[in-house]
């Protein structure tokens, strides 16, 4: 129900509430009044009857002057009069019939009272000219009592038109604010965040309109950064391209070349008469040798394309044999992994990428850049609410550190492809990243990724 309905409901039920009392108070009081008044008036019409019987008496014709002074008193108020033949001993004056409103006002007020009558004789020695009854009548009393009800009751609905006019102004002013704070949303919900609201109306809806307006901003910024990212992830997916198509050209193009021309003078050789065998057999030997050179290159460009491990083993194995075959290739350098991923919790495809990414990066920079003698690797998940929103403490989040005691980063980050790369992979995850001093003298990166969730 609308705040209008209600507001409304609540003032016509005051009203009527209100209303209510009046007439009742009306009612409770018109019946003293009613009964003093008929009386006086009964008593006051029987002295100026009795006054003016002595004048008609003396006269030539009572019998005239008598309906002369009753019709004069039917217009009298408050009492009803009737002319009773000589003789009649029962009093009876009829009462005029009355509409039923009054009726029913007169059973509400002085409905067990019966009218009073008197009669007043008119005699003249033996002449009987009959009499003059009169009786109280409370009906003009009940006119007016009906006349002061319907007023109230007219008065009444005027002021609850008046009060439902006024209420529904002053609704509609306070909740324009609102319809515009609707009709923002919408436009937002069709993803317009362009909206400009004019901050007016009660505290409760200015702090409102505030809070749309920098929702609206916020979700400005993420659509401009998230556009900003769909462009780098693109860029990024070239850059890949051209790094695996600089890596094809520059190691497989050399070593198919070499193959090709050991293969050409093997072929020339044995077209010989009496071809070298020795020489022939080198020649096979160092095609050989160029062949496992090409294998290795394609399986290295094979594993950076899509590490094989990951698929087949799962994260946490797949960094195990990335870290052994880390440390085969350098066994100078000290490499500590602690995978701490609960053995139920299974990742999405993109996630288990991302950190084997990070992880494979990072021992590439400790081992380039840093010239890292201890590099230790560390993959866990904490609560949501240490990086986070406290309401969210419940959710949690994955931490990927890798840390070494090189010779640490200048202050100067300059961003290489490597570096920026996983920057955005974390930020299209919905995590962050933080590069700062390592604890054992060198480098420490630290990304955060929500797991997926927890985003919601
Ligand atoms: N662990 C580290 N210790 C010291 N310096 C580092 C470390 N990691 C990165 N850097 C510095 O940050 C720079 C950017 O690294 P980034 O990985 O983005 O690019 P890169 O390694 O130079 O090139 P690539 O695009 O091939 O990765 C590096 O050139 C290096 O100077
Ligand atoms: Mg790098």
């Amino acid at each position: 129900m609308s705040i209008q309905i209600r507001l409304n409901a609540v003032i016509a039920a005051l009203l009527i509430f209100c209303l209510a009392g009046l007439v009742v108070t009306k009612l409770i009081q018109a019946r003293p009044r009613i009964l003093t008044e008929t009386t006086n008036m009964l008593s006051f019409t029987k002295d100026y009857i009795e006054t003016a019987r002595t004048g008609i008496l003396a006269s030539p014709d009572p019998s005239t002057r008598m309906r002369e002074l009753a019709t004069r008193l039917e217009d009298a108020r408050h009492i009803e009069v009737a002319l009773l033949p000589p003789g009649e001993a029962k009093i009876n004056v009829p009462q005029t019939p009355q509409p039923t409103t009054l009726q029913w006002l007169e059973s509400m007020t002085i409905g067990d009272v019966d009218p009073q009558m008197i009669a007043i004789p008119f005699k003249r020695g033996m002449e009987d000219f009959g009499s003059i009854a009169i009786a109280t009548s409370p009906f003009n009393k009940l006119r007016e009592l009906s006349v002061a009800i319907e007023d109230i009751i007219v008065t009444g609905l005027l002021l609850a038109l008046a009060a439902f006019g006024l209420t529904s102004w002053v609704i509609w002013r306070a909740l324009r604010p609102v319809h515009e704070l609707c009709d923002a949303i919408a436009l937002m919900e069709a993803g317009h965040y362009d909206i400009d609201l004019t901050v007016s109306g009660t505290p409760e809806i200015t702090a409102i309109s505030r809070s749309v307006e920098s929702l609206a901003s916020a979700l400005r910024k993420a659509q401009r950064e998230n556009a900003n990212l769909s462009i780098r992830l693109i860029q990024l997916q070239d850059d890949e391209r051209r790094a695996i198509a600089r890596e094809l050209h520059d190691e497989l193009g050399p070593h198919l070349y070499a193959a090709r021309v050991r293969g050409t003078a093997m072929k020339s050789e044995l077209a010989k008469a009496e071809p070298d065998i020795s020489s022939t057999a080198q020649m096979a030997e160092k095609l050989l040798e160029e062949i496992n050179t090409l294998q290795l290159v394609n399986r290295r460009v094979l594993h950076q394309l899509a590490p094989a491990a990951l698929r087949e083993l799962g994260l946490t194995e797949a960094l195990q044999d990335l870290a052994d075959r880390w440390r085969e290739e350098h066994s100078t350098i000290n490499l500590t992994l602690s995978v701490g991923l609960p053995t139920d919790m299974s990742l999405d495809e993109t996630t288990e990428l991302t950190i084997y990414r990070i992880v494979q990066e990072c021992l590439t920079n400790a081992y380039r850049h840093a010239h890292a003698s201890n590099i230790a690797v560390e993959i866990m998940t904490e609560p949501f609410g240490n990086n986070g929103p406290a309401q969210l403490k419940s959710e949690k989040v994955i931490r990927a550190t890798v840390i070494d005691d090189g010779k640490g980063m200048s202050n100067e980050i300059d961003f290489g492809y490597g570096l920026r790369g996983m920057q955005e992979r974390i930020t299209a995850l919905g995590g962050k990243i933080i590069i700062g001093k390592s604890s054992i003298g060198g480098t420490e990166l630290l990304a955060i990724l929500p797991l997926p969730n927890s985003l919601g």
